[in-house]
């Protein structure tokens, strides 16, 4: 007889198929609820609209090239997802523009739909993994069929990258064109449309200025934390300098300038200035403040949800860029350094739209420069942190504590 507990416990063996059964049975319960002129699956859907839109052009030609078929799909499944990313940020922006986002309950649904972006843009990016099992010898059979068509000429991925908040002067010129020189008259017209309305990048910067703690005649966190930042460099000096004469001590020392500068930079407004005018900095010099004071009290209940909405805009920015680092990665791969079909230099070109010019929140990327320990952050007496305990209810002309949608 087997030693193995399993064959010699028989009856548990009988109960489990006797379980499979009743769970069958169970498994038919339900109702049959389609009738006739009932709304059903493929018609909800349009189905027929979506599965019959893959016309092959290799096809059209009498060539007909299977993995047309796949490049087609892609394609407009990437297209799919940029719309609903497209829904989710103008209803993120509607909220903010409105007024909504004052009354801060409305920041949940602002960070839900934002993190759900999130979440759509790390499907895209790892989405070029089902292309790339086409080879590059079988993307060259239906190539030509393709020309003078480019995913340039995507007009979602161009409001995306507007509503986001791409600045137009950092864009890569294309041939030395306007990126909108390759759409049609009425496309044109919703490219200047996303470009003069409030970008995503506008509504936070916003936002950001009004955080509550910046009033100079309140808190007055960026005037405590310069005080507290000078304050804390010039006491370590203080002990550097006690230090007998060594290289280390020089180090220390000349560690500590480059530090003194960085901070002289951040308080130093008119630098800012410069700095936006050159598109280093974004955010205005007041949002900037409102950000580090959302990072450095992040604990607090008042800035948690601010600050998952910081990182969240943060991803967006990273995934974007990881979008167009796998997308040139893919480009050299098939084409390797031809020109596009839609004319460009292709993979040079591509190469050269990987770059922080594309950054939208460059900013909150840079905070981390501005780190300091926690013990030079202006610390909140039991006056000030209730503040950051009440909810900003908005004044009832602006708008209302209900659902924006
Ligand atoms: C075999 C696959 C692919 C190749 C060889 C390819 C090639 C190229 C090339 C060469 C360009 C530069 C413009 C031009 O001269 O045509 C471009 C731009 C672009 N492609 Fe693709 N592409 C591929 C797949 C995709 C997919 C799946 C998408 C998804 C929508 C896409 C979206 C775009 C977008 C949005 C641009 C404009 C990027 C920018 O200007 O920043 N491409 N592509």
């Amino acid at each position: 007889m087997s030693a193995c507990p399993f064959f010699q416990r028989k009856q548990p063996v009988t109960n489990t198929l006797q379980m499979k059964e009743d769970e069958d049975d169970e498994a038919q319960s339900g109702v049959n609820k389609a009738s006739k002129g009932d709304i059903i699956y493929g018609d909800y859907l349009q189905l027929d609209k979506i599965v019959s839109s893959q016309l092959l052009q290799s096809a059209l030609k009498g060539n007909s090239i299977h993995d047309e078929h796949l490049f087609i799909v892609t394609h407009q499944a990437y297209e799919l997802w940029f719309k609903q990313i497209l829904w989710e940020l103008d209803s993120v922006r509607e909220i903010f523009i409105s007024g909504h986002v004052r009354d801060e309950r409305n920041m949940l649904k602002v960070n839900t739909r934002i993190h759900r972006i999130v979440m759509i843009f790390r499907l895209l990016v790892d989405q070029f993994a089902v292309l790339e099992t086409m080879t590059a010898l079988d993307f060259f059979d239906f190539r030509e069929y393709l020309s003078p068509a480019s995913g340039f000429q995507s007009l979602q991925f161009r409001l995306l990258e507007n509503k986001i908040g791409v600045p137009g002067n950092q864009r890569v010129p294309y041939n030395r064109r306007h990126y909108r020189d390759n759409f049609s008259s009425a496309e044109t017209e919703r490219l200047l449309c996303s470009e003069k309305e409030p970008s995503l990048l506008k509504l936070v910067e916003e936002w950001l200025e009004r955080t509550p703690g910046l009033e100079m005649d309140g808190f007055n966190f960026w005037g405590k934390l310069q005080t507290n930042i000078f304050d804390g460099l010039s006491r370590e000096k203080e002990i550097i300098e006690l230090k007998p004469a060594s290289e280390m001590k020089n180090e220390m020392l000349a560690d500590l300038n480059k530090q003194h500068d960085i901070f002289v930079s951040l308080f130093d407004e008119h630098r800012h200035e410069h700095l936006q005018s050159i598109g280093e900095r974004r955010l205005s010099y007041k949002a900037l403040q409102g950000a580090l004071m959302i990072y450095f009290y992040r604990e607090e209940p008042r800035f948690q949800v601010p600050f998952q909405l910081l990182t969240s805009l943060m991803d967006i920015d990273t995934l974007m860029t990881k979008w167009r680092y796998n997308h040139v990665c893919m480009v050299h791969r098939m084409i390797g350094s031809k020109a596009g079909t839609g004319g460009s230099s292709g993979y040079h070109y591509l190469r050269s739209t990987v770059s922080d010019r594309y950054k939208v929140f460059v900013d909150l990327f840079n905070l981390a420069t501005f780190l300091v320990p926690r013990s030079w952050v202006p610390k909140l007496n039991p006056n000030e942190h209730a503040f950051l305990y009440t909810a900003e209810y908005c004044d009832s002309s602006y708008c209302s504590s209900e659902d924006s949608d």
